[in-house]
């Protein structure tokens, strides 16, 4: 129960990993704060268990309101993303754009701004951010959400060498597998990752609790470990 009491913002904390990270968290007695982009309905399912803030992380003045809402801010956890998926409809250099506000500009910038309020607040905090497989290893047609979240990777290893040695500010990342939740739940249903386990790859696909698992070890108040990235991944990326 070292969480209890304390402050969490958990963007994306509505989403199909999200919901149960915050719903972990809150278990614990922490104070969370969940957002969402646009589905409302979701969202709703979590009143009485976080307080539920809609924000797109890639507008600056959603930002500030909900750092405002935070107090005393311990933690950020980021679970927002965007798979940004090509289609006939939308030009190419769109979706890119797209891409980049959701998976890597939203982001960091929510990231290094709760950096800052911690060390005004001059509270020892944690930062998790997420990735993916796709930023760890080379999947081929996945670069247009990949090298965002690869960019992400390295912009929150520069922040949290920023941040060592003085602050007391972690700063770590997880990268997900094949979550069978959210963003990649149809796909499992259609049967697209088959082919991981048929041959072995990986043994089963991820389970939302197992990325849960992971945030709260980086959460943990006293731990020693920051600008690490964990695969949560079966071992997929190996
Ligand atoms: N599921 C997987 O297998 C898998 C694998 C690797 C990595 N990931 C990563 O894990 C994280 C969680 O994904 P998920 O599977 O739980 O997907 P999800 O259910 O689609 O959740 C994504 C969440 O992010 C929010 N969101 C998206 N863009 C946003 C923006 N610009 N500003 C604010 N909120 C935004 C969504 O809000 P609304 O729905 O309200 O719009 C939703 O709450 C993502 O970062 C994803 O890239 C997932």
């Amino acid at each position: 129960m070292a969480l209890a009491g304390l402050e969490i913002i958990v963007a994306g904390g509505t989403g199909g990993i999200g919901s149960v990270v915050t719903r972990a968290l809150a278990g614990e007695g922490a104070n969370v704060t969940a957002t969402y982009r646009s589905n409302a309905d979701r969202a709703n399912q979590l009143a009485g268990i976080a307080n539920v803030v809609q924000a797109d992380l890639a507008i600056g003045t959603d930002r500030a309101r909900l750092l405002a809402s935070a107090g005393q801010l311990y933690g950020l956890v980021v679970l927002t993303g965007d798979p940004a998926r090509t289609s006939r409809e939308e030009p190419l250099e769109q979706t890119m754009h797209r891409s980049h506000d959701a998976n890597y500009l939203g982001p960091i910038l929510l990231a290094r701004e709760s950096a800052a309020r911690m060390r005004e607040q001059n509270i020892p905090g944690s930062i998790v951010l997420t990735a993916t497989m796709q930023a760890i290893a080379l999947f081929p047609n996945s670069s247009v959400y990949a090298a965002q979240k690869a960019a992400l990777i390295h912009a929150a290893r520069i922040l949290a060498k920023e941040n060592r040695g003085t602050t007391g500010i972690r700063v770590n990342v997880i990268s997900p597998g094949i979550i069978a939740a959210g963003m990649a739940k149809a796909s499992i249903e259609s049967g697209k990752y088959n082919r991981f386990t048929e041959e072995h790859t990986i043994e089963r696909f991820g389970r939302p609790e197992d990325i849960a698992r992971g945030i709260r070890l980086f959460l943990e108040p006293d731990n020693y470990i920051t600008g690490q990235v964990l695969a949560i991944d079966g071992g997929i990326t190996l």
